[in-house]
């Protein structure tokens, strides 16, 4: 699949065409121009045999890319059979699938309320929503399609003469064609056509374009002038507008906190209209970012919103920023609660360390009602908000010992909401461990490390336990993760936190993933000292793939422990319980022969 050269202005467009008329030895405005708005999603190349799709790819880097042709079918705009008057024998169509805005700012506030990593704009979201390994996941994701060529047909059925008919043909099979497609016989007219588009109907779009492309309308004049070094084509070119860009003044650099407790500075500017938008407030990333700008309050700055949602600070003018003022620091107390803030080595992000930092209880307690951490319907951020001014909840736990009679003395509660609410928070009490970690908040800790570590450790009391060492030694979870887990729990306002969600009835134990017939289904293992041959972690593998479970202390629950040389005050308490101790040899020949005691 081909790329294209840009045109910047109209002088570029029209030294393109003169070029072209020179190779082509013809008037190529005989043939006249067609023109197309330029999708900025991901190009996919679709192939239809006997008009039934059969393969869908993506461009990759032009020569290979990625056979997506599950993911495809769940895009409603590709049409899985041609309709109308279809070619025989195969047929590739290439275009660009896109997300709209509206859509995509959906998906991503869904995607907070879950506690997921938003997208940065519509066609990262796009390209990655093709690139699933499950069909059902790009199922949900709300894709779009625009077809724009035709390409390995069969040339007894592919006789169009035109790009404009081949257009009009794509939509009469059923293929979607972009919107405000033109063509035209003079240049003169393509730049009026571009003017307006930049100007008028670009801000007025629903989805991304990042330009036009003009293409010459005859197939046959396309033909004859060919791809430049085998990849931008002659015969067409890409009319690039200006980016959405606009100036106003930096009138104050804030912070906010998050529920992790980062920083995040935000740029509070002078009104200013960009792309049809009015632009308010601008993210500015971290500290480094803005000193590495040296934006100053009361700069002028370049602001751009061009296809990305949330817009951003360029850069400042400085010509126009006399007299300056100071250089911009974080503030060195959290804006919120007024605790120092913490910055880690490796880190560029600065955070409040306090677990109960007014400014992150908000964000932390939306956090953990959401529908990927605890699942509290109808605990929404504003009701949370309430609960926080009523005095009713501060901490997580709080949430377990709400009464109907509070929530009812509460402006919006009604009988039956308030019912389903409190039923909804019972109901939450059951999560398993694996949640209720991603639910707490802790750094680093995303579903997936929650999951293996409730896995591997069983219950939060293991987990507080455990050292970073053995916390990073689980499979899947690194320094960085052990280091904020153990963080969090060496916090004594974190364990009373615990303590009060315990008394309050909320699981905080995994149930138990019984390895089908595993030879240690169901035992709970403990290893210490150093074995002859397996190392830690993989004496803890082997256990774990047996069905078995490994943990870190030794009680009466213990099926029994595994010493090796060395063996200390675990095997010590271990013969004290009367629990069972073998050595390596032992273990290995249980899990080979799956004897069950
Ligand atoms: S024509 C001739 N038409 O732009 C080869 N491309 O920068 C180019 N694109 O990878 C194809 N809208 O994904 C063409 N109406 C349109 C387009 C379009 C978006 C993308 C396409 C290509 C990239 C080249």
């Amino acid at each position: 699949m081909l790329s294209l050269g840009n045109a910047f202005d109209e002088a570029e467009l029209d030294a393109w065409r003169d070029r072209a008329v020179r190779l082509a030895g013809e008037d190529v405005d005989k043939s006249g121009y067609a023109v197309e708005l330029k999708i900025d999603g991901a190009a996919v190349s679709l192939t239809y045999d006997d008009g039934v799709f059969t393969i869908g790819a993506t461009r990759g880097n032009g020569s290979i890319g990625e056979v997506v042709t599950e993911n495809l079918r769940t895009v409603r705009d590709v049409p899985l059979r041609l309709i109308g008057n279809h070619p025989a024998g195969r047929i590739e169509i290439r275009g660009e699938v896109y997300m709209p805005f509206d859509a995509f700012e959906k998906m991503n506030e869904a995607r907070v309320q879950a506690g997921e990593p938003v997208f940065a704009n519509p066609r990262n979201s796009a390209a990655g929503s093709l690139r699933q390994l499950d069909p059902a996941v790009t199922a949900r994701r709300p894709l779009r399609f625009f077809g724009y060529s035709v390409a390995a047909a069969d040339p007894a059925t592919f006789d169009f003469r035109t790009q404009w008919d081949l257009l009009e043909q794509l939509a009469a099979w059923g293929i979607p064609v972009a919107p405000h497609r033109a063509r035209y016989k003079k240049m003169e007219d393509v730049h009026k056509w571009a003017h307006n588009i930049e100007h008028n109907v670009r801000g007025q779009l629903n989805f991304a374009i990042d330009g036009a492309v003009v293409k010459i309308d005859s197939l046959r004049l396309q033909d004859d002038l060919g791809v430049v070094g085998g990849r931008d084509p002659r015969w067409a070119i890409a009319r690039k507008f200006a980016p959405d860009i606009a100036e106003t003044k930096l009138l104050a650099i804030k912070v906010n906190v998050g529920r992790t407790g980062a920083l995040n500075p935000y740029a509070e500017l002078e009104p200013v209209e960009i792309g049809g938008v009015i632009v308010k407030l601008a993210t500015l990333h971290n500290e480094d970012l803005i000193r590495a700008k040296d934006l100053r309050v009361g700069d002028i700055v370049q602001v751009k919103r061009a296809g990305e949602v949330i817009p951003q600070i360029i850069a400042s003018v400085p010509e126009k920023s006399e007299p300056r003022g100071e250089p911009w620091r974080m503030p060195p107390n959290c804006p919120s609660c007024g605790t120092p803030v913490e910055r880690d080595d490796e880190e560029v992000a600065i955070y409040c360390p306090n677990v109960a930092c007014p400014g992150r209880r908000l964000e932390a307690l939306v956090h953990f009602a959401s529908r990927g951490a605890m699942d509290i319907r109808g605990l929404s951020y504003a009701r949370i908000d309430q609960l926080i001014a009523a005095g009713l909840v501060n901490d997580a736990a709080d949430i377990y010992s709400l009464t109907g009679e509070q929530l009812l003395s509460l402006e919006g509660y009604a009988g039956k909401g308030t019912e389903a609410l409190l039923s909804a928070i019972e109901t939450s009490k059951a999560q398993p461990l694996s949640r209720l970690l991603g639910a707490l908040g802790i750094r680093h800790v995303g579903s997936i490390a929650a999951q293996l570590l409730a896995r591997h450790f069983g219950t939060i009391d293991e987990i507080a336990r455990a050292s970073s060492a053995e916390i990073g030694s689980v499979r899947g979870v690194g320094p960085i993760i052990a280091e904020g887990v153990v963080r969090f729990f060496s916090d004594a306002s974190a364990m009373q936190l615990v303590e009060k969600l315990r008394a309050a009835g909320v699981n905080l134990s995994e149930p138990h993933q019984v390895a089908a017939g595993g030879a240690l289904a169901g035992k709970t293992v403990v290893i210490t000292g150093t074995l002859p041959t397996l190392t830690r972690p993989k004496a803890t593998e082997a256990v774990e793939s047996a069905g078995g479970r490994v943990t870190s202390s030794v009680s009466k629950a213990t099926s029994f422990v595994v010493a090796g040389a060395e063996a200390g005050s675990k095997l010590e308490k271990a013969r004290s319980l009367g629990v069972e101790v073998i050595d390596e040899a032992e273990l290995l020949s249980r899990i080979a022969t799956g004897e069950r005691d």
